[in-house]
């Protein structure tokens, strides 16, 4: 399914980023563009990403986490 359909970003793209190391959504912005457009995906990378990391690491999930580093229109607190 597409994530971010602004750069044409699936959950498969996504789960092979974190697969390869991304651990954040602005890691996955840099990486792939998802999120640099019109940010409505932000919420829903962010919970993908933390998803995968958990099920990769068997971590908790981590909520209410600020997106820093990423363009000041784009920044939110997630949870
Ligand atoms: S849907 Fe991702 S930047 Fe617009």
């Amino acid at each position: 399914m597409y994530v971010c359909v602004c750069n044409g970003v699936t959950d498969n793209d996504i789960r092979r980023e974190v697969d390869a190391g991304c651990t954040s959504v602005s890691e996955l912005t840099m990486r792939t563009g998802a999120g640099a457009s019109c940010g409505s995906c932000i919420q829903l990378a962010d919970t993908l990403i933390g998803n995968m990391l958990a099920a990769k690491h068997e971590l908790p999930v981590i909520r209410n986490r600020h997106v820093g580093s990423l363009p000041y229109n784009h920044q939110r607190t997630i949870g």
